[in-house]
């Protein structure tokens, strides 16, 4: 065969993989559906007959994807903008909520972060994220220095997972929420989504209330058209010139995993 047109051989691994999770997603939306409450306010969250079907839901994600690519291309693009957010990088301890197979924490290991994941679903034997509700945080009071997240609109209650994060966090500890655009800004939440906003505005808006000053405000492409949104982190200093090479050498010995 000429070109690049190559056909890929016929895998049956593959193909059953891919049928089963198309048959495990059939499976879900017959029971989850697509409700939701007060769908013209601001904010809105999906119908659940109870926590625990909210549970079971958002477990769900992990065995009906396959996150191999998204691993490799969301860890290089966060990794570089979080060295270019010039903060002191080496030594900080930073938790990231609903981390999945650990990505995120991947590129915060990469600029020498003492990091970890929380995930309802890590998978087995996962190297990066424990088991952990964002809801109901295991941490000490005051205890970590900087938090990110990228999945509140996997929220089931968003005032309280405000609350937790401002538990954990070290007074003037750095919280980064990394956000997807809303519906008035052109986008629509997908089948796992359990809480969405109208307009980026309305999230902000909901950590302000809970207590916390927005410190910058970025535009994101990747993985989706979004923004990161800085709160607090007046206790972390920004990195000396001397730092920031000190990072890029620990971003080029960081193994791949
Ligand atoms: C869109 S994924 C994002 C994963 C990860 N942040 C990433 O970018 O690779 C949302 C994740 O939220 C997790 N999740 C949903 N509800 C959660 C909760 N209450 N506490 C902790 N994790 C939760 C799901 O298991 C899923 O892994």
């Amino acid at each position: 065969m000429s070109g690049n047109h190559k056909k890929r051989a016929f895998d049956p691994l593959r193909f059953f993989t891919r049928l089963k999770r198309s048959i495990r997603k059939r499976v879900l939306f017959r029971k989850f559906g697509e409700a939701w409450n007060a769908p013209k306010e601001a904010l809105q969250n999906r119908s659940y007959e109870s926590y625990d079907a909210y549970l079971e839901h958002q477990k769900a994600k992990l065995e009906t994807h396959d996150f191999a690519d998204y691993d490799v291309a969301f860890r290089t693009a966060l990794r570089e903008r979080l060295a270019a957010l010039e903060i002191s990088w080496p030594g900080r301890t930073v938790l990231c909520l609903a981390a999945r197979i650990g990505t995120e924490v991947k590129a915060f290991l990469d600029l020498g972060c003492f990091a970890i994941g929380i995930d309802l679903n890590p998978g087995e034997e996962n190297r990066y994220v424990v088991h952990g509700d964002f809801h109901d945080l295991q941490y000490a009071p005051n205890s970590i220095d900087v938090v990110y997240t990228n999945s509140l609109d996997h929220a089931f209650d968003i005032d309280r997972i405000a609350k937790e994060i401002l538990k954990v966090l070290k007074p003037e500890g750095l919280l980064i929420v990394e956000a997807v655009q809303g519906r008035d800004q052109g986008v629509n939440p997908g089948f796992f989504e359990s809480f969405f906003w109208k307009n980026i505005d309305e999230l902000v808006r909901v950590f302000e209330n809970a207590g916390f000053k927005v410190t910058r405000r970025t535009a994101i492409t990747h993985p989706w058209p979004g923004e990161q949104i800085c709160f607090g982190g007046t206790a972390i200093p920004v990195s000396s010139r001397a730092q920031r090479s000190e990072v890029e050498g620990l971003r080029r010995k960081s193994p791949d995993v």
